[in-house]
């Protein structure tokens, strides 16, 4: 933790929540400031819902799988609701589908998009109070309190507008509260109340939102409008960070080198490739990485600060979606398959060997097999040394929701099966290579029961190694390996003693 209040445990009558997060980095990193929010507030975090008044999801709806659990935890909750428990929806799903949660789940309370975070201390007061009066209301005075649209200042105060209404479908809970109006904000999520649940190794969002818009995709509906902070600001929490002891710090955002400086005087601002290097400079930060990275905005200059800073890690995030330019262009990627190939060949002619990651997309509408097998060359091409692929899955809101979505799921199973296959022998070969090689990793924990130590490389592999009894290298340090074996997701190694 960091930052973070320290709560009594013993006291019984103190506010407790449960908070569960589903989805991506910065869904983790969001609750991780949630978390310290309401600790700020005064509730104590618990492990079970059994155990917790308010009863948290984070939510996200990238895909629909990941959107229909959201819908099936909710209804598992149910029945908590006669013990007086509180439920809130947060995040992507909360923003996607606004009021309508209420009518699918009337249990729940609070319904709060990630552009409105800011405002979630009001929230909650606001959430205490109405509910605490709502003990003497008549089951028909249903109210309603919606963060008002803050069309003020940068994160100014936030207001409330507290309303009557005859209601939404069936209700079991008698409060409604939502924070929806946020997304063209200006404002991102700051705190200095961060529950970080890692304490070696930490993020920070230095932007939030994105305004891409690809075809398939829901963030820029459900984060809002792209907003960076102040580089002065990402470097004071680098700082904070490092003197808490962090050695490792991931900077975030949906579209990381997308960032634009928003410090007012416009001789300091920092360019991403400046903030990175400048955050590999914090004295005691000993490695830096960055999620996820767009090619269009991909610049020489990111590869320039990883020559030059030893800190920068060498991997690379930098999912291409597709190897076809049609396809691409369908998707508007704003890319072809050449300008994402160069960006490659950039990365290739470092210093260091740079490792490089992608997301890939199968099954989007119109997609050949010719446009398949060109993905399926790229990923021989670029010889990447993971690659996270999904099926299309058409999203509200997006602009391929009006594509007819005609490949079937079977065809899209297949793919999938196809290209994962492929990408397993490429990282086979990969991998091998490193047997024999040294290396530094960061230890990160022991599996006891195979008595191996779990660490990562700097190109961010898994590596498990055996050390001698007396070594016992503890989570967070960092330690020489010489690599002894390899699998297609792993290395195998021994402490160099
Ligand atoms: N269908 C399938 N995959 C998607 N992604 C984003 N939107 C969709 C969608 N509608 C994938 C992209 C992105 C990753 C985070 O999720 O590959 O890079
Ligand atoms: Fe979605 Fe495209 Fe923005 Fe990534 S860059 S978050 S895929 S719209």
């Amino acid at each position: 933790m960091s930052g973070v209040p320290q709560s009594n445990p013993q006291d019984a009558a103190q506010k407790t929540f449960y908070l569960e997060t589903f989805g991506c980095q910065m869904n983790v990193h969001d609750s991780e400031k949630v978390v310290g929010t309401l600790v700020q507030e005064g509730y104590r975090q618990v492990e079970t819902v059994e155990q917790a008044d308010l009863v948290l999801y984070n939510t996200c709806s990238i895909r629909d799988k990941a959107e229909q659990k959201v819908f099936n935890r909710l209804s598992d909750y149910k029945k908590y609701k006669k013990q007086g428990k509180t439920f809130g929806v947060l995040g992507c799903v909360a923003q996607q589908e606004g009021e309508k949660i209420f009518e699918r789940a009337p249990h729940v309370s609070l319904v709060c998009g990630s552009a409105s975070y800011r405002k979630l201390p009001e929230m909650l007061r606001q959430l205490e109070e109405a509910e605490l009066r709502n003990i003497s209301l008549e089951p028909s005075a249903i109210r309603s309190i919606d963060s008002h649209p803050s069309k003020t200042a940068k994160g100014g105060a936030p207001s409330f507008r507290e309303t009557r209404d005859s209601g939404l479908a069936a209700r079991e809970s008698l409060v409604r509260i939502t924070g929806l109006d946020d997304r063209e904000t200006d404002a991102c999520f700051e705190t200095e109340f961060t529950a970080r649940t890692n304490p070696h190794r930490g993020y920070i969002t230095i932007i939030e939102g994105c305004d891409k818009f690809c075809a398939y995709c829901v963030v820029p509906y459900t984060r809002g409008k792209e907003r960076s902070r102040t580089s002065a600001s990402v470097l004071a929490e680098a700082r904070q960070m490092a003197d808490l002891g962090y050695t490792e710090i991931q900077l975030l955002g949906q579209n990381v080198n997308s960032y634009k400086d928003s410090e007012g005087n416009s001789s300091l601002r920092k360019t991403f490739a400046e903030l990175l290097a400048a955050v590999g400079e914090v004295p005691g930060i000993r490695r830096v990485r960055f999620m996820t990275s767009h090619p269009r905005d991909f610049g020489r200059d990111i590869v320039e600060a990883i020559d030059a800073v030893p800190t920068l890690c060498d991997h690379v995030h930098l999912p291409v979606q597709s190897g076809s330019t049609r396809m691409l262009d369908a998707m508007q990627r704003l890319y072809t398959r050449d300008q994402y190939l160069e960006r490659i060949a950039w990365m290739k002619a470092a210093k260091r060997e740079i490792s490089i990651t992608t997301d890939v997309i199968v099954g989007f509408p119109g997609e050949t097999e010719a446009d398949f097998a060109e993905t399926l060359d790229l990923l021989d091409e670029v010889g990447y040394d993971a690659v996270f692929a999904f099926k299309y899955s058409p999203r509200p809101n997006t602009p391929s929701l009006k594509l007819e979505d005609a490949i079937p799921d079977e065809e899209k199973s297949r793919r999938l099966d196809v290209l994962m296959a492929r990408q397993r022998e490429i990282q086979s070969v990969r991998y091998k290579k490193y047997i024999g090689t040294r290396c530094e990793v960061m230890v990160e924990g022991k599996n006891e029961a195979r008595a191996q130590y779990i660490s990562r490389t700097t190109h961010n592999k898994t590596l498990n190694f055996t050390a001698p009894p007396t070594a016992n290298p503890k989570a967070g340090t960092y330690a020489p390996i010489l690599v002894t074996g390899s699998f297609p997701n792993s290395l195998l190694g021994e402490l160099v003693v």
